[in-house]
């Protein structure tokens, strides 16, 4: 045990403490701030005192149930003698009577070096104030919202001693088969890259020796969303050309922001475990990004790789994980087992090793957990406080997007009897959505007591939840709710699927409404009653005949621990709908995947060309009904494009205007139009724009978001919404991987959504 160190990082601890009680600075004082030279030089020479077993020791994460209630003193054990760098989930497994700081005080205070644990959590959309899953989030296209939910769960989370969170999702999700895609944000690189970053910097905010600060991971690098046939953990095929265009730049935008750590994925990306992934962890991320935080794998990724036919054993495991540029190993042993014998069979050298605890090291010391290792003490009353919750209400609001809305059916009037129907109308649990580690249902604002409150004076509900839950197929309810249904003035049909049909591990080969609800809307809509669907789901739906039946359809997917009143103020229109869809919405799962950013055909389809399978007379020669890219069934165009949403209002795009048509590589154009409002009540549009890149030295998508701005406008109110777009912005990979923006011709669109807009020309000429 080597006491100066250990001292070291007692005596500044002790400063700290007396700091913050002589000085009453505030629970969020930073700890002591080092500059990068500073904190390198500490490294160097703690690594001149560890052990090899310390030094390994920092790589291991480990999880609370490896030791469970019975093992706490081997537990205790293990971080005295430095076998630990850090925990998962502690609190939320938490047993014995031990918190963080439990755990944190031995290794502060007992282990050779003093080295303090780093304790991460699956913090992904709020910790006990839960917003809406990230997809939901993703459709607000509001970055100061998102920021805002990552801060407040960075204070919740941090109030109990989790300095470290596994988020942001950033995976690129184009298939809503896939259950992850709940926790992503989206189909579009751009989007997620903007939305990604401000929760990046909502986690960590400037200055991560913050106490409420936490270290943001962003995940899983790299093409997990990319899962064949959206079958979790499935392998995926992703050419280079779109890896580095598609999925790489959200993850690149998070480094640039300071992001702290990485998780790899488990997936194999062209055959080779990400877990494992040389090019991809080392030549990437460290060699091309320059990326010094560290790298984790993913929970149990490391032995994963012997199912996958990779790694022939533990040990071989551990010699691909630590040489493919992984730091920090998940809940395996396979480095505290293997590594001092690879080691000396010359296969990882002890210089690679310092390399990763020194990465290791760096995000600690930045974090500040030198000098503020607890962070439970003085920070009360900050878990689901009323600002908390007015922000994750604000959220939800803001996520909801108007699908549908014939004969302004909604906002709904308050005078009105309602027929509440449908297994998610009163659901605290479903409500908050996938990895809720720490959200708890008896939390939860509902929607039922919500609408009876909005309703308290003429109105009234009628409420027949008819199906227990989403997959119910039992029928014998439906009765009573038309019978409710006939009664009503409206009938506000409240369904899609249940929390745990998305999220990790929960793939759907079918995206339809589960159970008996197709059924029950189409009992519903016999009684000819308005009929005013809100889906609750992770994904988004395949929608039959509940398009066809509803006057109006509100997607909320799963809105958090402020559905109910949030649905309320929308639904009543205290508060105007204004998402706008972060992926394009398939009309069927036979669409998918599906995405707005795809690369043309030869032979596009188009209305004109297009012929449905019901329309060709039967025995035609066969070329006739055309050949064009598309599904006979189905369509060529998807449901919803990606980036649409209604308001209460309407809109009218006019007045186009580049400030040139011809830009030298390396310079700026703006592109302007007007917005004006032509319909009765003030909303918020989010324009957006989109551009497209003609001919290329690799085929280029069909379009591209490039930017987007909220606005505001009354009714009859105009504005100029103005966009600069500079060449680099329209730079992609060639076929030598070089990226480059190439001369020649672009088309622009400042548009409501990806299938339609304002359109405009301009060239991009050599300097
Ligand atoms: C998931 C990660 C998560 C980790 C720790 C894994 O199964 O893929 O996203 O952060 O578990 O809970």
């Amino acid at each position: 045990m080597n006491n100066t160190i250990k001292n070291r990082w007692r005596i500044s601890r002790t400063i700290a403490a007396i700091t913050i009680a002589i000085c009453g600075i505030s629970p969020a004082a930073n700890a002591e701030q080092l500059s990068d030279a500073q904190i390198e030089q500490k490294i160097d020479q703690l690594l001149n005192k560890m052990t090899l077993t310390e030094k390994i020791g920092q790589l291991q994460l480990r999880d609370w149930g490896m030791y469970g209630a019975d093992k706490t003193d081997q537990l205790k054990q293990d971080i005295r003698e430095g076998k630990i760098g850090g925990f998962l989930n502690v609190n939320f497994d938490a047993v014995a009577g031990n918190t963080i700081d439990d755990l944190q005080r031995v290794a502060v205070e007992e282990s050779p070096n003093g080295i303090p644990l780093i304790n991460g959590q699956d913090v992904i959309h709020g910790y006990k104030t839960i917003f809406p899953i990230p997809l939901g989030q993703a459709a607000s296209w509001n970055p100061s919202i998102v920021k805002q939910g990552a801060r407040i769960a960075a204070e919740e989370a941090t109030s109990e001693g989790i300095r470290w969170t596994f988020a942001p999702m950033i995976d690129i999700s184009r298939n809503p088969r896939w259950g992850r895609i709940a926790e992503s944000l989206g189909e579009d690189p751009y989007l997620t890259s903007v939305l990604g970053v401000a929760m990046v910097e909502g986690f960590q905010t400037d200055d991560p020796t913050r106490r409420d600060a936490m270290a943001a991971s962003a995940k899983h690098f790299i093409g997990y969303g990319a899962a064949e046939a959206g079958r979790d953990y499935n392998a995926a095929y992703i050419p280079e050309t779109t890896l580095r265009d598609i999925y790489l730049p959200p993850f690149k935008a998070a480094v640039d922001a300071n992001l702290l750590t990485i998780m790899s994925s488990y997936n194999t990306l062209n055959d080779i475990p990400a877990t494992a992934n040389k090019k991809m962890l080392k030549d990437v991320l460290r060699g091309e990004w320059k990326f010094n935080g560290f790298v984790v794998s993913d929970w149990n990724a490391v032995l994963e790789m012997l199912p996958h036919g990779f790694a022939k054993d533990a040990k071989h495991a551990a010699e691909l994980t630590a040489n493919g540029g992984v730091d920090f190993e998940m809940h395996t042993t396979t480095f505290e087992e293997h590594l001092p014998q690879i080691i000396k069979e010359g296969k990882f050298t002890l210089a690679e090793l310092d390399q990763a605890v020194r990465n290791m090291l760096r995000v600690k010391y930045k974090l500040g957990l030198h000098t503020n290792p607890y962070t439970r003490e003085g920070r009360e009353n900050i878990i689901l406080s009323e600002s908390n919750l007015a922000a994750a209400r604000q959220a939800a609001r803001e996520s909801f997007v108007l699908l549908k809305n014939d004969n302004s059916a909604l906002p709904l009037n308050k005078n009105q009897t309602v027929a509440l129907i449908g297994p998610l109308a009163n659901v605290p649990h479903e409500q908050l959505g996938t990895w809720i580690y720490n959200g708890d249902k008896k939390d939860s604002h509902p929607f039922l007591p919500a609408i009876e409150a909005t309703l308290k004076d003429a109105g009234k509900v009628i409420y027949v939840p008819t199906l227990k839950n989403s997959r119910d197929t039992d029928t014998s309810n439906f009765k009573a709710a038309i019978k409710a249904a006939k009664k009503a003035d409206v009938i506000l049909f409240i369904g899609g699927e249940e929390s745990i049909l998305t999220g990790e591990g929960h793939s759907r080969g079918r995206i339809d409404l589960p159970g008996a609800q197709h059924a029950l809307v189409d009992a519903l809509a016999k009684t000819n009653k308005p009929l005013v669907t809100v889906i609750m789901a992770g994904r988004p739906l395949a929608l039959g005949n509940v398009l066809e039946h509803s006057d109006a359809i509100m997607m909320a997917w799963h809105p958090g621990t402020m559905a109910g009143p949030a649905l309320a103020d929308v639904l009543f229109g205290d508060y105007g709908p204004q998402g706008k869809l972060p992926l394009t919405w398939p009309v069927d799962v036979g669409q998918t995947p599906i995405y707005y950013n795809r690369m043309a055909t030869g032979r596009p389809a188009t209305d004109d060309n297009y012929t449905r399978m019901e329309d060709i007379e039967q025995g035609v020669f066969q070329h006739v009904p055309g050949n064009s890219s598309n599904h006979l069934d189905l369509g060529h165009l998807p449901q919803y494009p990606f980036g649409f949403g209604l308001t209460y209002s309407s809109f009218e795009y006019s007045d186009i205007k580049l400030s040139t048509n011809k830009i030298a590589l390396g310079s700026t154009l703006t592109a302007t139009a007007t917005i004006t409002n032509t319909g009765k009540v003030t909303a918020i549009e989010t324009v957006q724009l989109y551009v497209q890149d003609i001919v290329g030295s690799v085929t280029r998508p069909i379009r591209e978001l490039k930017g987007f701005k909220k606005v505001s406008l009354k009714p009859g109110e105009s504005k100029t919404v103005s966009f600069t777009l500079h060449t680099d912005a329209l730079a992609f990979h060639n076929p030598d991987m070089q990226l480059v923006t190439e001369p020649g011709d672009f088309n622009l669109w400042i548009a409501a959504h990806a299938q339609t807009g304002l359109a405009a020309k301009f060239e991009v000429t050599e300097k």
